[in-house]
């Protein structure tokens, strides 16, 4: 498929990690697991947890930050923010708008969007639709989560799989041709949300008495059942979106999957017939940041020399929602 839209290139990003790393040993002194169950059913070694006085939109100005000087802006320049996080700093107002003010940017359109896990992918696909449309000029995308706000640290099969984080990128229009982001896809399907949701805090079930004491504020999934979704969903949409611009799963320089569990993204490159070298993994040291994750991977592969221009990225994603999304980039 040729393009026939403006090219939208991301020419910087940027991440944020708390300092306070947290060991699955450190796990194990509070909930009954190990270090050897958490690695051999997770590939989480270790992850990192914000402070208390630390919130949401603290770490995505820091990754924000990062991304505006890595892409050589004014920071003035930017006309539109977005920011996809599960656990804004609170209900209202948006994280966005608190982002806006910590960073010092103008006036602009500022919203936060909620897509779990999908989020990176979502506001990237937005934000360079958005450009596209002519309507904004830079672009600037953040996925940000402090899941340790939400974590239940008496429920060992969740509290073990997520950490906190930030990860952002600009976007802007680029006069090159056939390059950048060629196209972005996503999905999503509510019809079972229990899956995995967080079930009291919201206006269904707003905060009581009651709800704290049954530990609703936190997260409760069907991990089982997650697992299989996540590797069928972001297999197929992976598949769609290179049959969407021609290519085939070989012509994959790097894959930056959800960091979600290795046994996932392993499954994932198994269906893909895909060699795990080809694809960037970090959820050893950061475990699964939610919004933050592709981001974060995507920060590190560039940062690391992984990403070379001219060359044929797919991020892809799959969350709460159920919400999936994949993004295909021919690196500019
Ligand atoms: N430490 C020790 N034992 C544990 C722990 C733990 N942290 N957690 C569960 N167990 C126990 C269970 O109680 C169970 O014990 P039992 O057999 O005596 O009942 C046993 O381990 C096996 O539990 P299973 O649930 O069968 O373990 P499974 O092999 O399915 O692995 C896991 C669980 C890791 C959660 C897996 O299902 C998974 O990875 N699911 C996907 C989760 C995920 O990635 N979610 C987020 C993705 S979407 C998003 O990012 C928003």
């Amino acid at each position: 498929m040729s393009q026939v839209f403006p090219s939208v290139i991301i020419t910087g990003t940027g991440s944020y990690l708390p300092k306070n790393v947290v060991t699955n040993d450190d796990l194990a002194k509070i909930v009954d697991t190990s270090d050897e169950w958490i690695r051999s059913r997770s590939g989480i070694h270790e992850r990192r947890f914000a402070e208390k006085d630390e919130a949401t939109s603290h770490m995505a100005t820091a990754a924000a930050e990062k991304a505006i000087t890595a892409a050589g802006i004014d920071r003035e320049e930017i006309d539109l923010l977005i920011v996809a996080t599960m656990t804004p700093d609170m209900p209202f107002p948006s994280t966005a708008c608190l982002v806006q003010s910590q960073l010092g940017l103008g006036n602009i359109t500022a919203f936060d969007l909620q897509a779990a896990c999908s989020g990176f992918i979502y506001a990237l696909n937005t934000g360079s639709n958005m450009l596209r449309s002519g309507a904004y000029k830079k672009v600037l995308i953040i996925g940000a989560d402090k899941m340790s706000s939400i974590l239940d640290f008496e429920d060992r099969s969740t509290c073990v799989l997520f950490g906190d984080g930030a990860s952002a990128a600009v976007l802007e229009i680029s006069e090159e041709t056939n390059c950048g982001i060629l196209g972005g896809t996503a999905g999503s399907d509510g019809s079972n949300p229990n899956l995995l949701y967080q079930p009291a805090g919201g206006s269904a079930q707003p905060a009581s008495l009651k709800s704290v004491e049954s530990r609703e504020h936190f997260i409760r999934m069907n991990g089982k059942e997650i697992f299989k979704q996540a590797v069928r969903v972001m297999g197929q949409v992976s598949t769609d979106i290179l049959n969407c611009y021609d290519y085939e799963t070989e012509h994959i320089d790097l894959l930056i999957p959800h960091q979600a569990n290795m046994r996932i993204i392993e499954s994932l490159a198994k269906r893909m017939r895909l060699p795990m070298e080809k694809l960037h993994n970090n959820l050893d040291r950061y475990g699964n940041t939610s919004g933050a994750s592709v981001g974060l991977a995507l920060d590190e592969a560039f940062r690391n020399g992984r990403i070379k221009s001219g060359e044929l990225v797919l991020l892809v994603a799959f969350g709460a929602g159920l919400t999936w999304g994949a993004t295909l980039i021919k690196w500019h």
